[in-house]
């Protein structure tokens, strides 16, 4: 349900009228687009090649969107993709309706483009996490339990609150244990294709940076501390506007400074929850640090870079340069370490590359 030239997710649109097109100019950067004015030809194509969302809008001709709708959950290959209804705010009755016919959600008019995007994403990632049930049950559980702390820190965030310790030890403790088992490599895939950046770079950065701690030969506490602090490294991104976050182009200098104070949103975040442990502050705090001393908030040097901190920077460069993001496909493995060997030898601790680098081809990782 991805594109695999884009490496979007691909979302179709069938609407009679002109909001189409407005649909679709503030979906494109971030999703895969096709879009259908006429009910009977989008049937007909989607359920040759099944989105990985339907949007509909009101007015579907012919026959309208109700019986579109019902038409779309009729055909074999169609009836679990989600789909999104859009209608009027004066047309209550149509949600129900909607319902009835086999809408997942609904939005109504007028809505933000960051309330479309919102929506389309809690559907997708739905999905996904429907997915991971075919998952045995601790890496079902590793993918569950950090997926709904998530959902809870972006509630608390927003009231200025945090999550105690122990909720979030707790979410990584089967993470932990599938990497003590070796059995962590469904836990990687299954967060791939997640739409919400932030929690599938976490995962992904909480996954690795416990693989390098077992190397290290960190016992269980401390590799509770290590995928903790994995996971909250970059919470202050959610405070980060949608726009920028996962702009396609490189940010300008305004724009810059706003991503980096996602260090001291997460710090503000820390030191909320009243009880971290400084491993998890110092994974927070320096992980854009460089060992030249180019790095931010502080611009900390050589010896004075934790390292806890180095750990973390070779892994958050890693996940960064692997992840899938909407506006580029994922780097190779083999090429990411390539570059973290011959191109950032006066950013990163190149022990640790070399060591990272080891534990990658041993699991199998590097592609
Ligand atoms: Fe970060
Ligand atoms: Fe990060």
């Amino acid at each position: 349900m991805q594109n695999p030239v884009t490496n979007k997710h691909s979302v179709a649109l069938v609407d009679s009228t002109s909001h189409r097109g407005e649909v679709e100019k503030a979906l494109m950067s971030f999703y895969d687009v096709t879009s259908f004015d006429d009910g009977k030809d989008a049937l007909k194509k989607l359920a040759a090649s099944p989105p990985a969302i339907i949007i509909v809008g009101e007015d579907v001709s012919p026959g309208g969107s109700l019986n579109f709708i019902r038409a779309v959950r009729g055909e074999r290959t169609l009836t679990e993709v989600p789909i999104l209804y859009i209608i009027d705010k004066k047309n209550f009755s149509l949600i129900a309706d909607g319902k009835a016919a086999g809408t997942s959600d609904f939005i109504t008019k007028p809505y933000r483009r960051s309330e479309i995007i919102k929506s389309i994403s809690r559907l997708l990632n739905a999905s996904i996490e429907h997915e991971w049930e075919a998952l045995p049950e601790l890496q079902q559980s590793a993918l569950k339990g950090t997926a709904s702390l998530f959902g809870n820190l972006a509630d608390v965030l927003s009231t200025g609150e945090a999550l105690p310790l122990s909720t979030v030890k707790d979410s990584v403790q089967p993470l932990v244990t599938a990497i003590e088992n070796n059995d962590f490599k469904s836990i990687l895939d299954g967060v791939r294709n997640h739409d919400d950046y932030t929690y599938a770079h976490s995962m992904r950065v909480a996954t690795m940076l416990s693989l390098l701690g077992h190397a290290a030969g960190f016992k269980n506490d401390e590799q509770l501390m290590l995928a903790s602090g994995g996971l909250l490294h970059d919470v202050g991104k959610m405070m980060i506007p949608h726009h920028i976050l996962n702009k396609p182009g490189k940010l300008d200098t305004a724009e810059f400074e706003i991503m980096k104070s996602h260090v001291p949103e997460t710090i503000k975040y820390l030191k909320a929850a009243g009880n971290m442990p400084n491993a998890i502050f110092i994974i927070a705090e320096q992980h854009h640090e460089k060992i030249d001393g180019t790095g931010y908030p502080n611009g900390l040097k050589g010896s004075e870079l934790n390292e806890l901190a180095r750990m973390a920077a070779v892994v958050d460069v890693f996940s960064a340069l692997t992840d899938r993001r909407v506006y580029k496909p994922p780097m190779e493995s083999g090429k990411a370490i390539q570059i973290m060997k011959n191109e950032m030898t006066t950013h990163l601790d190149q022990n640790f590359v070399k060591m990272f680098s080891s534990i990658l081809a041993d699991a199998d990782i590097l592609s």
